[in-house]
């Protein structure tokens, strides 16, 4: 009797609670924006615990059925792929979301969706390098780029997913040997974000760096004197152009709903919104990301980059492929 009574009142408090809540690893100021202007437009509270990808992930699979969370609000499609596979993730359908959102860039079975989009690039020293010298992220395995390239870690997942692109665009045993060989062109070992790499560029360390396009956008835009002289130093160029080429790696920061979530119609209005032209104006243009929606331009800092060729592989395919990115990385020691 007791246990049907709690029952009822666990129903009446979810019923009756009009809210999401969302596990985010994202930290930008964006998504307050956002999150406060989905409340003010449908009236549902907007609960956020924020933590970093790994510890979130531990955390939904810690909590099973248990877990508050409806959302999972993440980077990268590694990690999106991930908790997938580990069964954290439900499908839904939107017909909104399919026809906004390229099919590459979304869970075919619906489990999770892209909401910005990142390019990872090449920024090089505009003192020491001329940009026609560039061209592909093979081209970094020549020589001729001895002690002149720097990255982040093997650890960071951006690098992980670049890499299993070239797993499957080319196969392992020519990523494996493009690893090596980029390794051996490293300016010191990896170490720093993306923003460091830039920050060791410009100090004249190495003559290019691989990294996402938003820190770009956030250098240019920072309240820091001297970050705003880095990205005086450095320019953008987009790898892989040509007409034979895959084109420039892409990645997402991504959504989807929990296995357990008690707010399953809250969570898909969230999705749907973040996915509207007006939340995509806002990433582009308070986070530098690239819209998913295919209606929604990029802000005008990010046209002024100029527009470039994507590799269009379905994202998913780069998370099939982690496991053995990783293992190559430790294969051929780039840290
Ligand atoms: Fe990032």
């Amino acid at each position: 009797m007791i246990k049907i009574f709690l029952t009822i009142v666990v129903l009446l408090i979810s019923s009756n609670a009009n809210e999401v809540n969302i596990y985010t690893h994202r930290h930008y100021p964006s998504d307050e924006v956002l999150f406060k202007t989905f409340t003010e437009k449908t009236g549902i509270k907007v609960n956020v615990v924020q933590a970093n990808a790994d510890q979130i992930m531990k955390r939904l699979e810690e909590e099973g059925k248990y877990t508050p969370a409806d959302l999972l609000l993440t980077v990268d499609v590694g990690r999106l792929y991930y908790a997938k596979e580990k069964d954290l993730l439900q499908p839904i359908e939107s017909k909104f979301l399919e026809e906004v959102i390229p099919f590459n860039l979304r869970d075919k079975e619906g489990h999770w969706f892209g909401v910005t989009k990142r390019a990872r690039v090449l920024v090089y020293n505009i003192d020491s390098v001329d940009p026609r010298s560039l061209s592909t992220y093979e081209a970094l395995a020549d020589k001729k780029y001895k002690g002149s390239i720097l990255t982040q870690s093997s650890s960071s997942i951006y690098n992980q997913s670049l890499l299993a692109s070239i797993i499957a665009h080319k196969g392992e045993k020519e990523a494996k040997a493009w690893a090596k060989a980029v390794r051996s062109n490293f300016a010191r070992r990896p170490t720093g974000s993306d923003r460091d790499q830039m920050r060791a560029l410009a100090a004249g360390m190495a003559k290019v760096a691989i990294v996402n396009t938003y820190y770009v956008g956030q250098l240019i835009n920072s309240k820091s004197f001297s970050d705003k002289a880095v990205a005086e130093m450095i320019g953008i160029y987009f790898p892989d152009q040509g007409e034979d080429e895959r084109g420039t790696h892409i990645n997402i920061s991504g959504i989807g709903v929990t296995k357990h979530a008690k707010n399953r119609e809250n969570a898909i209005a969230f999705i749907e919104f973040l996915c509207s032209q007006e939340a995509q104006k806002v990433f582009t243009s308070v986070n530098y990301e690239y819209p998913v929606n295919k209606n929604v331009a990029p802000s005008r800092l990010l046209q002024s980059w100029g527009s470039f060729k994507e590799d269009s592989i379905e994202l998913y395919k780069i998370g099939q492929n982690n496991a053995k990115a990783v293992k190559i990385f430790n294969e051929v020691g780039w840290y």
